[in-house]
Formats: C-alpha cells, structure tokens, sequence
C-alpha cells in the first residue's frame, strides 16, 4: 500500500539478491524505518521482538529467513536447525509453522547447490500468494459491507469496528480484515472505521490508526473497552477481524481482547465476521480454547506504555506501582459460536467444520 507518494510491501528482498528489508513497526507511527535483516539470527530477532508481526507477515518473514539460511549453508541438518529456530519465535500464529513447512517440504528433494535459489523464489512465491490472498478476501468481504450498505440513507456510512491490526502491516500488502475496507473506499461506498487502541502494545491505535491516516480512510479511535457501548447505541454494523489460528471447526484466537468484542456483539445482534487466509487455519486442532497455545509475553508491555515526547523523542514510560505484577496474554479464543462468517480466500465459511470443509473440500 502506499505510503506517502511510493507504494510499499512490508517485506521484500534487496539488490543483493540475499538479504530482505522490512518495515520496522516498532516505531510507527511516529518514525517509518526500514531495516535490513542478514541473517537468521536477524530474522527470528525481528519476528520474535515484533518488529514485524500479524500471522500471515510472520509466516513470510520466516520463509525469507530460511532463504537467508540456505545460502550460508544448504545442508539439510541446517535446515531443519533453522526450521527448530524460527519455529520457536512465536507460539501462536499458525502462519509461521505453515511457512516453514511450505519451505521444508519443497527444498527437501532439490540438491544442496541449488537449494538457495530455490529459497529465494520459494519465499517470493509465498508472498505473492499472501497478496492474493487478501484480494480475494476483500473481495468477498466487499460483498458484506455492499450489502449493508444498500440499507443505509445516501451518504451515511458502514461503521466497521476492527481489533489490533489485521491490516496490511501485518500481511504483506492489503491486510485481510482492512482489505475490504479498502475496496469498500475504492469504490466510494463511505465507510467508518473503530480502532481499538489493542492494548497492552496499541497495535490499533499506533498501526491500523496509521493505515487508515494513509488511505483516507474516516476513522476513530476507541479505547478497548468502548466497543460494547457503542454497540448498545447501535454504532457498529459490523466488527472485522483477523485471526492468527483459526481451529478445523472454525474457532478463532485472535490478539486479546478479541473474544469480548465477540461477546458484546453477540448481545447487540452486531455481526461479527473473521478474515482469514487458509494458512491461518490449523486443521489439526478443534478446541481452540484448550489446544491453542497462547503467548505470554513480557508482562512490561502491560506496566509500560510507548509515546512521543513534544521533542520528537520516542519514550516509554511506566504506568503502573513499581511492585505491582502484571500478566500479558497475547491473544484468546472466539468460539465459533459466536462468530457470523469467516471471509476466506473461496468465500464466505459458516464457522463450522463443515462450513469450512465446504470451501476447502480437499481437507475432508
Ligand atoms: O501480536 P501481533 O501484533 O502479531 O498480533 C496480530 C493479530 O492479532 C492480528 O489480528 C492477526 O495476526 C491477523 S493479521 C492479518
């Protein structure tokens, strides 16, 4: 997407041919830095600490990662070491484990000389493949705001509430949850959009907030706990999000706090849609709330908070009793119940096994 007058990716791999360049979205919105990764340790360094994050872009970053790896050394032990290393970086999004596969699997049966070229477009393939993924998801997902649409007064616009940021910093361009969104403002059907701030790190206020600032898209930002009040008041049409594991019979984890907004929407009557790309689904597991993984992280992302300074400066700052613990779940688990459409690649799935396999008949 663009950014000032250039349109960017959030991943994509230098002149050199080796190593890969990367938004680094620690610092947005108030610095754009791109830094370049060398190695694998730069890679799981950048995954693991967030300087990329959002399942899909994790997933991608990791393939390049193995690329990277493949030209210090083909070797298949390597291989699987690099497979070992990255795998660890973060537990929840199913993403990075299908990408490593993805890698493994193809790069296994080709001679070690060759193996690094390989890589390189193999990776390249999987970002290609994550783009259209998420045009297909926003063209079905622009169906569902159409629709609405066509029952508001000229003008008046589709209020959308979406959680963290499922945009196209997480993704390598469009998003999934933002791509219809985007569509939506393509073809001038007035769309509002809800930020969640997504607390502890504000991937909303700091991430989605500067996506939607970039494509004139009208917006508001809300702190976490609004979205239930303005579902009362009948504010939200509909809430979007995205998903980093999303279970055979269509339970969704999702960044924290997700599961109320599920909840709130439910008792408005709101509906509640999920975007996801079919390498978000992990088909070996059921119950999400019992077989997902959940990152815990640091729990000074809770007791801190990251702002500007008027100087420029970049700061955080405590916000918490010294002494006081904290404790930082990264994501829960949205039954499927509670869901009123997942927006896959294929179409639209009812949020069951079998509304799933539907879509996805070659996984019965
Ligand atoms: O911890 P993050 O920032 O990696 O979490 C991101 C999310 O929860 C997104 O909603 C999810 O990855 C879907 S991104 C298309």
């Amino acid at each position: 997407m663009k950014v000032g007058n250039r349109h960017y990716r959030t991943i994509w791999v230098n002149e050199d041919g080796v190593s890969v360049d990367i938004i680094d979205q620690r610092w947005l919105p108030h610095d754009f830095r791109v830094v370049t990764l060398k190695t694998v340790d730069d890679v799981a360094v950048a995954i693991r600490d967030m300087w990329v994050r959002g399942a899909p872009l994790i997933g991608v970053t990791a393939a390049y990662g193995v690329a990277i790896a493949m030209r210090a050394d083909p070797s298949d032990a390597h291989l699987d070491k690099v497979w070992d290393e990255l795998n660890e970086t973060r537990p929840t999004a199913i993403n990075l484990r299908w990408a490593l596969n993805a890698m493994r699997d193809y790069l296994r049966p080709i001679a070690a000389e060759k193996r690094a070229e390989a890589a390189y477009l193999r990776a390249a393939a999987i970002a290609d493949e994550d783009v259209d993924l998420n045009r297909s998801i926003g063209r079905y997902g622009l169906d569902v705001i159409r629709k609405i649409a066509a029952t508001k007064k000229p003008g008046e616009p589709v209020n959308i509430l979406t959680h963290c940021n499922a945009g196209w910093l997480a993704t390598v361009d469009y998003g999934t949850a933002t791509a219809p969104i985007y569509l939506a403002t393509e073809e001038g059907i007035p769309v509002h959009v809800y930020v969640d701030e997504t607390r502890p790190r504000n991937q909303g206020a700091q991430l989605t907030a500067w996506e939607m600032n970039g494509h004139g898209v009208p917006h508001t930002l809300v702190v976490d706990n609004a979205g239930g009040h303005l579902m009362q008041h009948g504010d939200v049409d509909m809430v979007i999000v995205g998903t980093d594991r999303t279970t055979a019979r269509g339970d969704v984890c999702n960044k924290i706090g997700t599961y109320l907004k599920a909840l709130a929407a439910r008792d408005n009557g709101v509906p509640f849609y999920v975007a996801l790309p079919s390498p978000t689904i992990d088909w070996t597991v059921h119950d999400g709330v019992k077989e997902i993984p959940i990152e815990e992280r640091n729990s000074d992302e809770v007791s801190y908070v990251q702002g500007r300074l008027a100087d420029g400066s970049i700061t955080t700052v405590r916000i918490s009793p010294d002494g006081s613990p904290a404790a930082n779940p990264a994501f829960d688990v949205t039954p499927a119940r509670l869901i009123t459409g997942l927006i896959t690649e294929r179409g639209i799935a009812t949020p069951s096994e079998e509304g799933l396999k539907a879509l996805f008949p070659e996984r019965s």
